[in-house]
C-alpha cells in the first residue's frame, strides 16, 4: 500500500521523517506549490513530492496532517478519488481561547474522529491515529529501545486499523489499539490518552497496556 502525506506543518514532516526513517516510501504533498518539493529535497530517503490531487489519485492511505476544517474540505473536494480509501485522522479540533489557552471546537462530548467518519464517501475507513503527541515528543520518542514508546489509535475496521498499526511500527512506535471509532475522544486532546491531556506524557506499551 501507498502512503501519502498531505501536509507539511508540524506533525506532517515528523511524521514522514519517522515513516522514511523506517524506511516507507511516501509520497508527500502540500498546498503550497514548493514546500513538498523542499522537503524531499532536505530528506534522506524515499519521498516523493505530488501535489495533493495526485497524491490522492496514486495513494491508498492518507494522513491527513492539516487541521480539522482543511479535513472536512480535502474529504469534500476529493470525495470521488478516496472512495474505498484509508484516511488517517490526526487532528485536534481546537483553536487559541485568546487568554493563552486552547478551547474545543466541537461540542465537549463530541470527537472530529467520529465527525469526520460520518463525512466520508462510500467504502473508505478512518483511523484515527498519529494525533497524541506534540510535534516534539513524536520526534524524540521514536524508535526508543528497548521499550518502544506507544502511539494509540482507533477504527472501526480490522484492515484498516492493521495497515495503520504498521505503519506506526515503521514510525518507531508501538501501536496500540483503543477500540472503535467511538473512542476517538480519549485520544484526542484533552482526553485521557492524550499529551495534552490527563495523561500527559509518553508512555511505553507496558505502561498503556494499564491505561486502555
Ligand atoms: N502541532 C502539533 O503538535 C499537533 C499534535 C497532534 C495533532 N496535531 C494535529 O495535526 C494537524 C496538523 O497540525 P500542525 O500543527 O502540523 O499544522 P500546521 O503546522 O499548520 O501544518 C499544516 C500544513 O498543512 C498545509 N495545509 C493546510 N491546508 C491544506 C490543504 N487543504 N491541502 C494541503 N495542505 C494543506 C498547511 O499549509 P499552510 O500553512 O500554507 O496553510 C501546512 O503546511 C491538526 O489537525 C492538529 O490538530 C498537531
Amino acid at each position: 500500500m501507498t502512503t501519502a502525506i498531505i501536509g507539511l506543518g508540524n506533525i506532517g514532516k515528523q511524521v514522514a521523517l519517522n515513516l522514511i526513517a523506517g524506511g516507507q516510501q511516501v509520497i508527500v504533498a502540500d498546498h503550497g506549490p514548493t514546500k513538498a518539493v523542499d522537503f524531499v529535497k532536505g530528506s534522506v530517503g524515499n519521498a516523493r513530492a505530488l501535489s495533493v490531487a495526485a497524491a490522492i489519485d496514486e495513494a491508498d492511505i492518507f494522513i491527513f496532517a492539516v487541521y480539522f476544517d482543511a479535513i472536512k474540505g480535502l474529504l469534500a473536494e476529493y470525495r470521488t478519488q478516496l472512495a474505498g480509501k484509508i484516511v488517517v485522522d490526526p487532528s485536534n479540533p481546537i483553536a487559541p481561547d485568546g487568554s493563552g489557552g486552547f478551547k474545543k471546537l466541537i461540542p465537549q462530548d463530541q470527537s472530529s474522529g467520529q465527525i469526520l467518519a460520518a463525512l466520508l464517501p462510500p467504502g473508505a475507513k478512518l483511523v484515527k491515529a498519529f494525533g497524541t503527541l506534540a510535534a516534539p515528543s513524536l520526534g524524540k520518542g521514536a524508535r526508543r529501545s528497548p521499550e518502544p514508546n506507544v502511539l494509540f489509535c482507533a477504527s472501526d475496521d480490522r484492515d484498516a486499523g492493521n495497515a495503520v498499526a504498521d505503519l506506526i511500527r515503521a514510525s518507531g512506535f508501538a501501536p496500540v489499539p483503543i477500540g472503535g471509532l467511538d473512542q476517538s475522544i480519549r485520544i484526542e486532546v484533552f482526553g485521557d490518552l492524550h499529551e495534552f491531556g490527563r495523561l500527559g506524557r509518553l508512555v511505553t506499551a507496558k505502561e498503556a497496556s494499564a491505561l486502555v
